[in-house]
């Protein structure tokens, strides 16, 4: 045994430990708002004054104040032990409250959540490989929402969209085109697009009743008229009559890899597309082997999302269980089984984290 390579998986076992109970800890700082309080604010705040403008208890406080503070999240600026003050540097607020230019800080919600409604189901399927129901997932839509919200709210209309096949897919969204979004969930990118685009129709598809079910009532609240939602299994579509050639421009935002028939699914996008149309595939960028993502910043941390939910909701039915980290090799091989003749992986420079297969007829 080599003494040293010892010391220095004990050092990263300590590391873990810490940074496992951080992001649990964080994941509380979100919920109950006090990293947003703390941004507000922008100076150094005692437990009490934190306390009162988050309304929550102080000692509750106090302890939370104590992970933040050894784990380097927040700072202490005065070393009054008596009555210390904690500050949350902009810096860090940026990521940390839920209004900042750069939140990351609602993904610390994903690993607990996971943890809370699925950790006994995994671990008991681990013998059988049969896969969990997606309705073992209650929460795991109106997250999906939050985390899209997030994502979409300055990326989508701004940047994603203007930059598909060089502008050419925004000047026909002007002019008035037919899209569909495949496994929209609760509906948060196509709301958006309908909005920006008043000219084009819209339609999400989804097989869970109860996301559509969201996604029409958010519908009303806007006043759109120009969008409908749908519950289809996206894997029946390839043989329904109503759907062929009715869509311009389809796209799919992390909605292929969980599926049991991804396959289908992909043949029934290119039953639905126009001549002359575009389908656009947004994936995590991955390899499609371990070795191939030993230097992904989020290896881990994606790996183990796919393993609570991608992974078991993919099994089902004796489904493909492709996974989050199914990567560029095997997503860009699927498509190409399902009929498209050279589907293109794109880097996205504002999203490093996912990959834009961009395809056409
Ligand atoms: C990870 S979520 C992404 C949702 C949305 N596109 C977004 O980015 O917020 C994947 C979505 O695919 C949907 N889905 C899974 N299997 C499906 C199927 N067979 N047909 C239609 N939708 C499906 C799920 O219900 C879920 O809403």
């Amino acid at each position: 045994m080599d003494p040293d390579k010892k010391d220095r998986f004990e050092k990263r076992f300590t590391d873990i430990l810490n940074y496992g109970a951080l992001n649990l800890a964080m994941a509380i700082g979100y919920k109950t708002g006090l990293f947003d309080v703390m941004a507000q604010e922008n100076r150094p705040l005692s437990r009490i004054e934190i306390a009162g403008l988050a309304n929550a208890d102080k000692r509750y406080v106090e302890e939370w104040l104590g992970i933040m503070a050894t784990g380097r999240v927040i700072e202490i600026v005065t070393e009054n032990p008596v009555c210390p003050l904690y500050f949350l540097p902009q810096e860090h607020a940026v990521f940390l409250s839920k209004k900042g230019r750069s939140s990351m800080a609602v993904y610390t919600q994903e690993i607990p959540m996971l943890t809370e409604i699925a950790l006994e189901a995994v671990v008991s399927d681990f013998s059988r490989g049969e896969g969990i129901p997606f309705s073992q997932y209650p929460r795991f839509q109106a997250f999906m929402t939050e985390l899209s919200n997030n994502k979409f709210r300055d990326g989508l209309v701004e940047k994603f969209i203007p930059d598909v096949v060089g502008g050419e897919l925004i000047n026909r969204l002007e002019s008035g085109i037919r899209v569909c979004d495949l496994g929209c969930g609760q509906g948060v990118a196509v709301r958006l697009l309908a909005k920006a685009f008043p000219e084009s129709t819209f339609i999400g598809i989804d097989n869970h009743e109860a996301a559509i079910h969201v996604a029409r009532e958010a519908l009303s609240d806007d006043q759109l008229k120009n969008v409908k939602f749908v519950c289809e299994d996206a894997a029946l579509i390839q043989d329904k009559e109503e759907y062929h050639r009715q869509f311009d421009y389809v796209f799919a935002f992390d909605a292929i890899h969980d599926q049991t028939r991804p396959l289908d699914a992909l043949k029934g996008v290119r039953h639905m597309m126009a001549p002359g149309g575009w389908f656009s595939m947004i994936d995590i960028d991955a390899q499609s082997d371990h070795e191939g993502n030993m230097g992904h910043p989020m290896g881990p941390f994606l790996y183990t999302v796919s393993l609570m939910h991608c992974l078991p909701v993919g099994l089902q039915d004796n489904g493909a269980g492709l996974g989050m980290m199914w990567g560029r090799t095997k997503a860009l091989e699927l498509l190409r089984q399902a009929g498209f003749k050279d589907p293109q992986a794109l880097e996205m420079a504002y999203d490093p984290f996912n990959v834009h297969y961009l395809c056409r007829t």
